[in-house]
């Protein structure tokens, strides 16, 4: 049938809006690709400075793989998972910017959200514990998402344990410069400007 093709056609569509883009143009802050990391997500955003921008990136980037979840959760489990990682996958890869996307941590949790609600408050909870101690963003979403295939496997979640599982390789791919500067301890700090 259409469900699972409908469910991936929507999700990656929601997922595609550049929320980060978008509040920070429409903000007068310029294109957030020219600072810091050129990253359009919402650690990247408070490098303008402006934490409202950035908590508003946070909670659209988020709650667009939420929706597009429950958007379909009423037609079956698997189409609210197919149509949560397509939203993934258009924030990564999202056609109107040269599939130059995000990295993903924010619809990631979007994602576990719509799906698997505790799930969210998991990675959320590791991500917090990691920034806490680190004040490392990058490397909070690196250490939260690899936990978050576990956790739903845990759950006996398997459906969205392997989606989530491809999007944690996706957003350690993503990361890979991250990584680097963590590993050559160069990467900046939460908020820090660079
Ligand atoms: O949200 C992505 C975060 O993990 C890293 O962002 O801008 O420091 O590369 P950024």
């Amino acid at each position: 049938g259409l469900l699972l093709p409908g469910a991936a056609a929507l999700g990656y569509l929601l997922g595609s809006i550049p929320f980060g883009l978008l509040l920070t143009k429409a903000a007068g802050l310029g294109d957030v690709r020219a600072i810091g990391s050129g990253n359009i997500g919402a650690t990247n955003v408070l490098r303008t400075g402006r934490k409202d921008i950035a908590a508003a990136t946070l909670v659209l980037d988020a709650l667009k793989a939420t929706a597009a979840a429950l958007i379909f959760a009423r037609f079956s489990a698997d189409a609210a998972v197919i149509a949560g990682f397509f939203a993934f996958l258009g924030h990564i890869f999202p056609v109107w910017l040269k599939f130059k996307g995000g990295k993903g941590v924010a619809t990631y949790i979007g994602f576990l959200l719509g799906v698997v609600w505790p799930a969210a408050f998991a990675f959320a909870a590791i991500w917090l514990t990691t920034a806490k101690l680190s004040r490392y963003s990058s490397l909070s979403a690196l250490v939260a998402s690899a936990a978050s295939p576990l956790v739903l496997l845990a759950m006996g979640q398997n459906a969205a344990a392997v989606a989530a599982a491809l999007m944690t390789g996706i957003l350690w791919v993503k990361h890979r410069e991250n990584i680097a500067r963590l590993r050559a301890g160069t990467e900046g700090r939460i908020g820090q400007k660079s």
